[in-house]
């Protein structure tokens, strides 16, 4: 411990997570790390889910409020969830168990851009923080922390939180040491100062989080990786929408709108982003950049064949693979890779300055480019906003990709209107299906519904789609953007009586 704790004092906080648990009381608000299954705590929430479990048995209530960076892992949302431990969590998850609770409206869940949650979290919009729970590589000699595989909203965690537990985890490499960027000069309005970050290599903060070494209650050490989930290769569906995106990105190298490097990519995670990066190996691009959230396996691979020449996030998402090759060759991608905090990973200012191609996938999309991301049916919420909004609103170009149909083409993910709309018509550039790339972009909104049902629409859906269209430009009450407005939803409704949006 004494490599990893090189603090006297810190040492002298050592307990089990068990110990450390007991301080956390019902009702608090409690901020933890954790962003995209990676650097979340992995003992405290497990020891806290016992403590919850036992109370509820003997009649009591004990639920907390968790904030994170983003999704964690089932040692801790999971965890808590299957307690019901948590009256309010934010911002994205993605545990099925909390997802189930979330959906039966037994906890408030708010989500929220993740961009939005360190300031909202000054702003006192979800009162006072009391305790932050933070997992770190290390403790330096001067009290500070090496941060973990993901940063996240940590910075914030620290300095908002009245008492904080730290993890210590020696299954993180220490090599990650110097991979973090953590900049400490946002401020809020109207004391804000331009951030100056010009590329996306740009180094302006410190490897370090900052805490006030009194404000430290308990160290617990770890000995547990991250999550890890297995990767699965690209399915067919995923190939042939990185292919008419590749396609499209070719063109417009063509035509001179984007040179031969691109401009910095932001990939969501999952099948079609990865399917993407592999066809831009395959497609002969070299030292591209990306300004992310999340590195993936993917992403390891293509700065180590050069495709990428650098990659900025806030949280790597590493398989057990992904861990091995990042561990051997560490010092190679120490290099290549910087971690930043989750507010400047994902800053509207800094996203709109570099100019991001944002790459993200959705659930449906309307005929107009109203782009639903977070609610199956309207109502029921799958994971969150997460980035997304952050980098669509912003970036240069924003793509919502998705394949033509769900549960076995029971679903059309083109539909007459968005059952929720978590993009609006205003930020959706670019939409991707198995069948075809729509290009809205200079296009005013019945020319965009003509693209999007001819080109994006499964050939099982697109005749549906085009008589609404037809029916709504004879009949609608404008005719700017025609609707029916009494039909509208009425797939969605089909969906939800008959489990299926076919007549
Ligand atoms: N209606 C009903 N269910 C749908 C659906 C639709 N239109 N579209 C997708 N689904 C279901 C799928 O069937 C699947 O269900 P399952 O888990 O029961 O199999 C699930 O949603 C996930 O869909 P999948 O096709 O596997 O896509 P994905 O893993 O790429 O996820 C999103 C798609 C939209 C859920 C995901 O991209 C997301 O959460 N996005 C929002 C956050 C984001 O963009 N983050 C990146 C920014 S950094």
């Amino acid at each position: 411990m004494q490599d990893r704790i090189r603090n006297a004092r810190m040492l002298e906080r050592v307990m089990s997570a068990e110990q450390a648990a007991e301080l956390i009381k019902p009702g608090m608000t409690v901020a933890m790390s954790g962003f995209t299954g990676a650097g979340y705590p992995k003992a405290v929430p497990q020891a806290l889910a016992a403590r919850m479990e036992s109370a509820h048995a003997a009649g009591e209530q004990f639920k907390i409020r968790v904030l994170t960076g983003a999704s964690t892992a089932p040692e801790l949302d999971g965890a808590l969830a299957k307690v019901d431990g948590m009256e309010l969590r934010l911002p994205y998850q993605s545990d099925p168990a909390l997802r189930e609770r979330i959906n039966a409206g037994e906890l408030d869940y708010i989500d929220i851009h993740l961009s939005h949650v360190a300031q909202h979290t000054w702003y006192g919009f979800f009162g006072d923080v009391d305790l932050a729970v933070v997992e770190v590589v290390g403790i330096l000699e001067d009290g500070r922390l090496i941060p973990s595989s993901s940063v996240g909203n940590n910075k914030t965690w620290l300095e908002q939180a009245d008492k904080v537990i730290v993890e210590v985890n020696s299954a993180q490499p220490a090599e990650l040491e110097g991979m973090h960027d953590v900049y400490y000069g946002t401020a809020l309005p109207p004391n804000r100062k331009p951030i100056q970050l010009l590329h996306p290599d740009d180094r302006i903060g410190e490897p370090y989080l900052q805490v006030d070494p009194d404000k430290i209650v308990a160290i617990v050490h770890t000995d547990a990786p991250d999550r890890n989930s297995p990767f699965n290769p690209p399915d067919e569906t995923s190939q042939q929408i990185a292919g008419h995106l590749l396609d499209f990105l070719d063109q417009e190298v063509q035509r001179g709108r984007l040179t031969d490097k691109l401009l910095p990519l932001q990939s969501g995670v999952g099948n079609i982003p990865n399917a993407v990066l592999e066809g831009l190996a395959a497609g002969g691009y070299r030292g591209l950049t990306a300004y992310t959230e999340v590195i993936q396996d993917g992403m390891l691979k293509l700065i180590k064949d050069g495709v990428l020449r650098m990659a900025s996030a806030t949280s790597f998402s590493l398989s057990q693979a992904g861990v091995e090759e990042f561990n051997a060759n560490v010092d190679y991608y120490r290099e290549r890779i910087i971690l930043r905090t989750q507010e400047i990973s994902n800053h509207p200012e800094l996203i709109r300055r570099l100019g991001c191609i944002a790459l993200n996938g959705m659930i449906e999309a309307d005929i107009y480019g109203n782009v639903n991301s977070t609610h199956i049916a309207g109502t029921k919420v799958m994971n969150g906003i997460g980035g997304s909004g952050d980098f669509a609103r912003n970036g240069y170009l924003s793509v919502f990709m998705s394949p033509s149909t769900a549960k076995a083409g029971k679903i059309s993910s083109i539909v007459p209107m968005a059952s929720h709309v978590d993009h609006t018509e205003h930020d959706t550039m670019i939409v991707v299906t198995e069948h075809g790339l729509a290009d809205l972009r200079g296009l005013a909104p019945k020319q965009r519904a003509r693209k999007i049902i001819d080109t994006c629409a499964h050939p099982d859906y697109r005749p549906m789609l085009q008589d609404y269209f037809d029916r709504a430009c004879r009949d609608s009450f404008g005719k700017h953007t025609p609707h029916l407005l009494g039909e509208a939803l009425s797939w969605h409704q089909r969906f939800v009586e008959t489990g299926s949006m076919r007549p």
